[in-house]
């Protein structure tokens, strides 16, 4: 046995199609790629001729390769760069009431039920194992105001293995009272979840990033004092984590929050103002931003989790991802479930085509901006550029293996199509039945060298 075999767990014999930049796709054929005992991409071969295959395996046992077959091609796996794992239960209800009625006559009552940690458990196993079914391999959630329903996420999330960030909630104004925090429980209850991920990761002992990451997860301005932003702005900097929540995505929302904060000279600088817009911020929405806004955005380098599908279903806007790509801004897709109807990031992926069409079709977003939005795009949005997004040397293998003639497949494929033909059907036509394997690098250290894990099955 070679050495380099030793250091292979597995590899793939066929397609891989990745973004190498936003203008481009690679479509890899004929390609061998290793993926090493630690979870990560060793080595990528392009064009290996099927005769001359054994040789370019390099001394890897042949025992360790998958061949995928014509219909079947491997892309990275998809990021979710917002998503709110309570509003599952209801989601795909109440798409004709815009944001502030929806809040309070839908999504609070619904929120509240997760002071029930064993309630919170059933719905976000569902959640989370639709998300993973659809591809999504990294996620950025927010959960409630609750501590013990949020630890309940964490856990989750940990047994179906997805890499996420997982904020609890904070809320202490403009909200029913079943669903108002105190500062000081909203801030202990904080400092509490944060530890309690903290302990988990140490436990672990990993020397890659860790599966789960608090956020500091303030819903929006409207729903926390000032005092309140203030105190979370000081945990965003003791802990340097990230921060995640909504900016600018409904004209009476920024109306009202202008009234709320006087002193802040617009939306966006009321998270600026209060510490909490930094590198590792994620804003959702970012519909009506002001050029002033979108500068001060780029300057602390702050990400945008554009939610195509939700601000069509409650009414919130089109937003101008042509402008924010223009100024490089760090822009990745978001489902915003259950504003957003459905927790695959292809639909996402469609609606944000739908939006930029609406815009402006002269200068609409292409189909290779669109994939890398909800791939490297997301990736740069949650600061794991250098870890997943595509297939370069050294990240980590988050992958799907899609086969566009799976049992059920909502496409057809036909003797005309090519490699290029089925890739656009899947992403225009497919769904999670085309996903035939959801892959996420896992590397423990320890007994157990990494594994690499199908959470769907064949
Ligand atoms: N703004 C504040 N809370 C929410 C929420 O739960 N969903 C959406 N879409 N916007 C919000
Ligand atoms: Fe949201």
């Amino acid at each position: 046995m070679s050495s380099f075999d030793s250091s292979i767990s597995k590899v793939f014999y066929g397609t891989f199609i990745h973004s190498v930049s936003i203008k481009e796709i690679e479509f890899v054929s004929n390609g061998l790629l290793f993926v090493s005992t630690h979870g990560r991409i060793a080595k990528i071969v392009r064009n290996v001729p099927n005769d001359q295959f054994r040789g370019a395996l390099d001394g890897v046992a042949e025992s360790k390769v998958v061949r995928l077959n014509e219909d079947q091609f491997v892309i990275p796996g998809f990021v979710d760069s917002h998503i709110h794992a309570p509003q599952y239960a209801y989601c795909g209800n109440g798409h004709d009431i815009p944001l502030l009625n929806w809040l309070d006559t839908l999504t609070f009552p619904h929120e509240a039920k997760f002071k029930d940690a064993n309630y919170a458990r059933r719905i976000y196993t569902k959640a989370v194992a639709r998300s993973l079914r659809n591809g999504t391999t990294s996620a950025c959630w927010f959960a409630t105001i609750h501590l013990d329903a949020t630890k309940e996420l964490v856990k989750v999330i940990e047994e179906q293995g997805q890499r996420a960030y997982v904020g609890k909630v904070n809320m202490n104004q403009n909200s029913p009272e079943f669903l108002r925090e105190t500062i000081q429980s909203s801030i202990a209850d904080t400092r509490a979840f944060i530890e309690y991920v903290k302990a988990i990761n140490d436990v672990q002992g990993l020397d890659t990033k860790p599966l789960v990451t608090p956020i500091i997860t303030p819903r929006f301005a409207i729903s926390c004092t000032s005092d309140l932003l203030t105190e979370l702005g000081k945990l965003v900097a003791e802990y340097d984590i990230p921060v995640q929540s909504h900016l600018c995505e409904n004209l009476n929302e920024i109306e009202f929050t202008k009234s709320l904060f006087p002193n802040s000279s617009d939306y966006t600088s009321v998270y600026a103002d209060h510490g909490l817009l930094t590198h590792r911020s994620i804003m959702a929405h970012c519909v009506h931003m002001k050029d002033e806004e979108l500068q001060l955005m780029k300057a602390k380098r702050a990400g945008i989790s554009h939610c195509a599908s939700s601000n069509f279903n409650i009414k919130s806007g089109l937003a101008n991802v042509r402008k924010m790509l223009d100024m490089d801004l760090k822009v990745g897709l978001g489902t915003d479930v259950a504003g957003g109807f459905s927790s695959s990031i292809l639909d996402a992926f469609r609606a944000a085509r739908t939006c930029s069409i609406a815009r402006s079709p002269d200068d609409s977003l292409l189909i290779p901006e669109l994939f890398y939005l909800a791939t490297v795009g997301g990736a740069r949005v949650m600061e794991l550029e250098d870890t997943i997004g595509n297939f370069e040397v050294g990240k980590e293998f988050d992958a799907i293996l899609v086969n566009t003639a799976a049992k059920g497949s909502p496409l057809d494929v036909f003797e005309h199509d090519t490699i290029h033909t089925k890739f656009e059907k899947y992403l225009f036509v497919g769904d999670d039945r085309n996903n035939e394997k959801v892959f996420r690098s896992i590397y423990t250290t320890g007994e157990t060298m990494a594994e690499i894990t199908s959470v769907n099955g064949t």
